[in-house]
């Protein structure tokens, strides 16, 4: 397997990427929501500190996958892609970069301002980011869940897009994505 990007084909390393930060993300969706709705009680506080453990891996594995990418030029969109397609294909993918920033920065935001002591999976401590305050938490927990319903949003409409690429256009948008899959 290639590990970088062809102009046909992500590499094995932007796949690994996209996979498993794309699987992380939807768990982190259902995690969210699932610890919100649970009674206060310990497991509820061990599904809380499984969110965020997760969520601040997945902050340092971004950053990683920006590195990477910036090394790495993306495969060419097919010849006949619109100046419009473009537009919004490059608008949906670095949004989608920029919450995967955000949106674990704003839930760290609310940890430190609400003074929750934070250890990685109740191992590595993680320090306060922001002072501790009230007002601050009750604005970090608007932003954070904004920002969910803002990706949430963004998630749909790509994999529609993907999904539209691959039975509408028949062209090799979804396949030069999917693992073990091969383009000469
Ligand atoms: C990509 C990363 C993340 C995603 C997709 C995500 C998603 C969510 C979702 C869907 C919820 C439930 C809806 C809501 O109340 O906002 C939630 C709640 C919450 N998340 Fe995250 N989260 C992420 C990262 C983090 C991180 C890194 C932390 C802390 C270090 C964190 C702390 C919290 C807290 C404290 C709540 C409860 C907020 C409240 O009580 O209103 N999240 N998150
Ligand atoms: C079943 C779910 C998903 C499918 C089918 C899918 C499909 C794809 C495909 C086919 C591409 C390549 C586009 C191209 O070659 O130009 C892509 C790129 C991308 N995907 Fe997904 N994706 C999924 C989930 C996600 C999720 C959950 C996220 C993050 C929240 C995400 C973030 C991205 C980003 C940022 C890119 C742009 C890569 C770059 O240009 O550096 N994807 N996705």
């Amino acid at each position: 397997m290639r590990l970088r990007n062809s102009n046909q084909q992500w590499g094995g390393v932007a796949k690994s990427f996209h996979w498993l930060l794309a699987v992380l993300i939807l768990a982190m969706f259902v995690l969210g929501w699932t610890a919100e709705s649970y009674p206060m009680s310990p497991t509820k506080l061990k599904l809380f500190g499984l969110h965020k453990s997760t969520g601040l891996v997945i902050l340092a594995l971004v950053v990683l996958r920006i590195a990477w990418r910036a090394f790495n030029p993306a495969p060419a969109l097919p010849g006949d892609t619109s100046a419009l397609e473009r537009l919004l294909a490059h608008a949906t993918h670095w949004l989608l970069y920029v919450l995967m920033i955000v949106m674990p920065l704003s839930g760290w935001v609310i940890n430190s301002a609400a003074d929750f002591p934070l250890k990685i999976y109740g191992w590595i401590r993680v320090p306060h980011i922001a002072p501790v305050s009230e007002s601050l938490q009750s604005s970090a927990e608007a932003v954070h869940l904004t920002l969910f319903w803002i990706m949430a949003l963004l998630v749909v409409i790509h994999v529609a897009a993907a999904l539209w690429h691959h039975f509408a256009r028949h062209d090799t948008i979804l396949r030069r994505m999917l693992p073990f899959t091969h383009l000469h």
